[in-house]
């Protein structure tokens, strides 16, 4: 039996949501959210968690479904037993959601020297590497630091369309014609992309490369938990069916009718609430685990291209959204709490915590020489992070800022499941209750369309129209 089908196993790693420092009291009326407050919401939320029973069952919402795939693990398990032997580097070429959740769940579950650790160490999975970005030199630093003959490139992309990714893919598979070894330049290819549409299909199926699918409907942030994620996560190691067994038990506590025990309706409903009716305009998340740092900066993105929009689903302009900031305890506590405790009142912070470290690592005794220091003998590295954790989350209420803590029990892909889909259904609600389309990305795409028509792209001459004004260059301000 695996440790996920055993219920006391998984009643213990089940994640937990403190709100209390969200709400008022204790915290004045103007900052903290009322228990009323949230009832006033509760009919509109029920809607919304009926209509989402709905769109799951007709298939709208593969994010929901995903991790109940049949066959997905298995697929990706037995590509990966066919590699393993020979890649020493894998590398995924995506940007944004193409490669923001890989990132987030190597980090989150794999040592954090990873590349470092010998291959043993490492226990036969490869080195891995993520390029999403196109500056030049820091993609050709990463060419030459891989022996190619060795490595192998997971091309992510849903569109297939996507201008650095693709041309990071070109750039690679020519070299790979070139230096590849003696294995085809295909056999160092593998496409993640949508099923039916794009250029990646079409090259998936022209030249037969491995591929994996990305349903239908499912966008770029919300397709952590598909072969996005899946496969990269697989390439290092990553237990990816407890992984998704963690999903699936956060899917079953969302599925919850009530407000005030459903976690994704109810964080939901306060980031909501603390957004139009406190004026929070900013969402720090602030994990106090190393480990976390890449959700962080996965939860950013989703949270942003999801919320920030200019028309509501009528169409009426509405420019709406919570600017999200990935932060780190307790290392920013010395950089961003200044500002987060007596600036602006316009953040709301989501700490997250864990209940056991890896590790618990004591602290020696001070000795004679440094009797002020003498407080910190005999504790551990782990109570002190947990009363930093504490101690700031004091303070920002003590300042009136609202606060909401999620707590894992351990960091491991269980948990990590939980806190994934959690927020990736926390993001859809309250799309819903903004009354905005959370699964575009119309800015996205209009800056993408841009850039084909700033490099010639046939089709898209037309798309830089309208811009001249801002094409203009006045000499005054050019230094
Ligand atoms: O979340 C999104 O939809 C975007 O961030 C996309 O993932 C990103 O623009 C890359 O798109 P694609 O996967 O089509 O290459």
């Amino acid at each position: 039996m695996k440790r996920w089908q055993d219920p006391s196993w998984v009643e213990e790693m089940r994640l937990g949501l403190d709100m209390n420092l969200m709400m008022s009291p204790p915290l004045a009326p103007e900052a903290g959210i009322a228990a009323g407050e949230l009832d006033r919401l509760t009919p509109r939320m029920t809607e919304i968690l009926q209509e989402l029973e709905i769109d799951r069952d007709e298939g709208r919402l593969p994010f929901l479904t995903i991790p109940a795939h049949p066959t997905l693990v298995q697929e990706i398990k037995k590509y990966v037993r066919g590699v393993k032997g020979w890649v020493e580097n894998f590398v995924v070429l995506g940007i944004g959601g193409s490669s923001l959740g890989a990132r987030a769940l190597q980090t989150a579950l794999n040592h954090p020297a990873y590349n470092l650790l010998s291959r043993t160490m490492r226990k036969g999975f490869p080195r891995f590497f993520v390029a999403d970005n196109i500056d030049p030199d820091g993609f050709n630093a990463l060419l030459e630091l891989v022996d190619l003959r060795k490595t192998l490139f997971n091309v992510v992309s849903k569109s297939g369309g996507t201008a650095e990714t693709m041309s990071q893919y070109l750039i690679v598979r020519e070299l790979l014609k070139r230096r590849g070894g003696n294995r085809k330049e295909l056999d160092h290819l593998v496409i993640t992309t949508d099923p039916e549409a794009g250029n990646l299909r079409k090259i998936v199926r022209a030249d037969a490369v491995a591929g994996f699918e990305i349903p239908p409907r499912l966008g770029g942030r919300f397709s952590v938990l598909s072969a996005v994620g899946l496969l990269p996560a697989a390439m290092v190691g990553i237990d990816i069916e407890e992984l998704l067994a963690g999903a699936r038990d956060m899917d079953q506590r969302c599925r919850e009718a009530n407000l005030w025990k459903n976690p994704a309706a109810l964080s939901a409903a306060l980031s909501f609430l603390a957004y139009r009716e406190k004026n929070k305009f900013i969402r720090v998340f602030m994990p106090y685990v190393d480990a976390l740092g890449g959700v962080g900066d996965w939860f950013a993105q989703i949270w942003a291209e999801s919320l920030g929009k200019r028309v509501d689903r009528q169409g009426r302009e509405i420019r709406t959204g919570q600017t999200p900031v990935s932060s780190r305890g307790a290392t920013d506590q010395h950089s961003q709490l200044q500002l987060y405790a007596e600036g602006p009142a316009d953040k709301v912070i989501t700490f997250v915590g864990v209940k056991s470290y890896g590790t618990t690592l004591p602290i020696p005794p001070a000795g004679p020489s440094a009797p002020a220091l003498g407080y910190l003998g005999g504790h551990t590295l782990n109570e002190l992070i947990r009363s930093e954790l504490q101690a700031t989350r004091l303070t920002l209420a003590g300042n009136g800022r609202p606060s909401l803590l999620i707590t894992l029990p351990r960091v491991n892909p269980f948990t990590v499941g939980q806190l994934l889909f959690l927020l990736e259904l926390e993001t859809y609600l309250c799309g819903q209750l903004l009354e905005i389309n959370p699964l575009d990305q119309p800015g996205v795409e209009e800056g993408k369309n841009l850039a084909y028509a700033l490099m010639g792209r046939k089709g898209y001459e037309n798309k830089i129209q309208g811009w001249e004004p801002f094409l203009k260059t006045d000499p005054r301000f050019i230094l």
